[in-house]
């Protein structure tokens, strides 16, 4: 029987749902420097691709596994459909990671299996645990999706969890893959399957979830009360359509409101242990990277990292502000590491910093890029004591991207 944790998994899906967003597409080295930082953050697992798909996803999976799934890093994961050339390609791809997991998914829902899939329930029934058993022969750690599970019919997406855990699955994870769930409804069904599956003891719960009425980091929430242990989520949310559940705001809910949530964990209330193995001060930084990297702007009003998550604009909240914070801030902007990263250089500053520091924001400039950029800094610096991250980004753009 797998003990349920009693503290949140974070399962990263930036490099493969994140991806997915139009126009979002990155390179190997681009995802490569991305799991990098989310190593650093601590997420526990990486969903790095979807080795299958392509040539470039199969090496960039691969890649990751290599330099960041070393022994003590994060598990790494590859999804694959629920067919044997989806499963094999993806543990070919894990090979050199320490720790490895394949995530193989299939639809349930009556609105996949007749217009998308053409199958029967009772084909479904016979396929999710004959895939689930190949991907368990070539792993120890496997992931079951059941699509679409948001719409399925319960009864059925019971008897389907059951056969993928008797088959061998380590975690079922349950996709709201349309973002149509309101939250109560999400931890009602969370609450069934705890309730309905027999062996549902022997995996972790995780949860999936698409933000297409804006209720994905909401939902999530409520199926942690519930009994969710993961969550699968995104740096600034991004992914298809609306995106998927955003990590930071997760992140930092469960860490803002721990005392609320550790009951749920069956910790005491007044526990003061971290319900995630996040380090919140890498929050920001691995922001500004996955945005600079995809091309993705995030919105100046976006919870936890956008430009106004901490700015403070009329006289009252300033006048209220610098009498004691706690007036109109429940967070500290150091805790996600802003008021460090926000004023990072000055004139003084060497072209050294100057590189690093835009290495660390996603830029990796040319030699003669890098002269042209540092020396729009200086002149910036000169008349601007204090450089921030937002300004070395104006620089890179103005300077190399539309010159
Ligand atoms: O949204 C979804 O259902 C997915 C699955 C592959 C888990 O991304
Ligand atoms: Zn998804």
């Amino acid at each position: 029987m797998n003990k349920q944790p009693d503290r949140i998994i974070i399962f990263d899906t930036t490099l493969r749902d994140g991806e997915q967003s139009p126009g979002a597409t990155l390179n190997v080295d681009e995802k490569l420097t991305i799991a990098t930082a989310l190593a650093r953050l601590g997420v526990d697992i990486i969903e790095a691709g979807f080795p299958y798909a392509s040539p470039g996803d199969f090496e960039a999976v691969q890649k990751i596994a290599e330099a960041v799934g070393i022994e003590g890093g994060p598990t790494i994961c590859g999804l694959a459909r629920a067919t044997q050339q989806d499963i094999k390609a993806a543990a070919e791809a894990l090979k050199p990671a320490a720790k490895k997991r394949i995530h193989t998914f299939l639809a349930t829902s009556d609105i996949h299996l007749e217009h998308k899939l053409k199958k029967t329930r009772q084909e479904v029934l016979q396929i999710v645990p004959e895939m689930v058993a190949y991907a368990k022969s070539l792993v120890e750690d496997v992931e079951f999706s059941p699509e679409d599970a948001g719409r399925s019919d319960p009864e059925f997406l019971y008897q389907v969890l059951e056969s993928a855990i008797a088959a061998g699955a380590t975690t079922v994870n349950i996709p709201d893959t349309v973002g149509y769930l309101t939250p109560s409804e999400f931890g009602a069904l969370i609450k069934g399957i705890k309730d309905n599956v027999p062996n549902i003891d022997r995996a972790i719960i995780s949860v999936h979830g698409h933000n297409d009425l804006g209720l994905a980091v909401a939902n999530f929430l409520e199926a942690v009360k519930n009994g969710a242990r993961q969550l699968e989520c995104t740096i600034n949310g991004i992914g298809e359509r609306a995106g998927n559940a955003a990590m930071e705001e997760l992140v930092m809910a469960l860490h803002v409101r721990r005392q609320y949530f550790n009951p749920f964990l069956g910790r005491p209330a007044d526990s003061t242990e971290p319900l995630t193995n996040i380090n919140t001060k890498e929050i920001y930084r691995t922001s500004r990277l996955v945005s600079n990297l995809t091309g993705m702007m995030v919105q100046p009003n976006k919870a936890i990292v956008g430009a106004n998550a901490f700015a403070h604009e009329s006289g009252i909240h300033q006048d209220g502000v610098l009498k004691h914070k706690l007036t109109y801030e429940i967070m500290d902007a150091e805790s996600i590491g802003l008021t460090n990263n926000q004023i990072v250089l000055g004139k003084l500053s060497g072209r050294n910093a100057f590189r690093t520091r835009l290495k660390e924001l996603g830029f990796e400039l040319s030699e003669t890029d890098l002269n042209k950029a540092f020396l729009r800094f200086k002149e910036v610096a000169d008349k601007k004591k204090e450089i921030t991250d937002w300004d070395l980004e104006a620089i890179v753009n103005d300077e190399i991207n539309t010159a």
